[in-house]
């Protein structure tokens, strides 16, 4: 069985601030570093890091090639990344004193694949395999029902939200992660059981997975419904927290391992990523979760 991460890398651009930047304002930020990112790439380095020998496919540019060496240096199989004249994707982070963060996006290399880069890379994969994705590139849809078609597993991230998510045929994905706005649009629920409610009737082949951050996170399929309280920590960046749980989270599920057992590693594994500056570099091994397991 393989996991193949389809999705997106960016280079994140992200600047220390005293608040968030206001209408018609102009402020220094305290600090500023460039570093690896993109929901796919973070994802695919939360799985290799937990454990998971997990392949990534998407596109760059020449100004992206050092996130190819980054995944390779964390034993990510890069062999369906294309490199494409396009520059690489990139996002502009503002962090604020509290951890939290406001994020824009520029696709770049991530909204050029094409229909034959899903066929070329799905060729390598097989009915049993996984598929994680989420809302950074172009092709989603069709990413979906290519690898549905061929009997592969398909999770979905619906992140970040688009209105194009309501047209994609979300009835072939088996799993889906996704924090509380992006349940209430899909759902169109206002409160947590609310959602899970309406998504389980609407998708009742579908497994939820629903992160709400310091409220912890719900799982439910139509014959239960699991809790999991975050686990404490002192925020100093929240990027890529979600990446960290859903990584995480679905290395433990493939392991073979209980939903209650994946949602706790994945939050232990969350609150030490809000702990650390940045995106993929915040991102824990498995010796540092275990020791704050044991820490609770
Ligand atoms: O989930 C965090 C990621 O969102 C960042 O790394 C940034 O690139 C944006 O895609």
């Amino acid at each position: 069985m393989k996991m193949l991460v389809f999705g997106s890398l960016n280079i994140d651009h992200v600047y220390q601030m005293d608040h968030f930047v206001r209408t018609g304002e102009t402020i220094a930020s305290l600090s500023y570093q460039k570093i690896e990112g993109g929901k796919g790439l973070n994802q695919a380095i939360a799985l290799s890091k937990a454990g998971q020998h997990t392949h990534m496919a998407g596109a760059i540019g020449q100004d992206g090639l050092f996130l190819r060496d980054f995944l390779q240096s964390h034993q990510v199989d890069t062999a369906h990344l294309q490199l494409l004249p396009s520059p690489t994707g990139h996002a502009m982070i503002q962090v604020d004193r509290e951890g939290q963060n406001c994020i824009i996006i520029h696709g770049g290399a991530n909204q050029c694949l094409s229909r034959a880069m899903i066929d070329g890379t799905l060729s390598h994969f097989e009915a049993g395999d996984y598929l994680l994705m989420q809302n950074e590139t172009n092709q989603g849809a069709e990413i979906i029902r290519a690898a549905s078609e061929k009997g592969i597993h398909v999770i979905l991230n619906p992140s970040p939200l688009s209105d194009a998510l309501h047209s994609w045929p979300l009835e072939q994905v088996e799993w889906f992660i996704l924090n509380e706005i992006e349940g209430a649009a899909l759902s169109g629920k206002n409160t947590p059981a609310e959602m899970l409610d309406a998504l389980v009737i609407r998708y009742p082949r579908g497994k939820f997975v629903l992160t709400l951050g310091a409220e912890g996170a719900y799982y439910a399929d139509c014959q239960q419904r699991l809790f999991q309280p975050s686990v404490p920590a002192q925020a100093v960046d929240t990027t890529a927290a979600g990446d960290t749980f859903t990584g995480y989270f679905f290395h433990a599920i493939l392991s073979g391992h209980p939903i209650a057992f994946a949602l706790r590693r994945a939050a232990a594994a969350a609150s030490i990523a809000v702990s650390r500056k940045g995106a993929a570099p915040s991102i824990p091994y498995p010796d540092e979760v275990e020791e704050k397991l044991q820490a609770l």
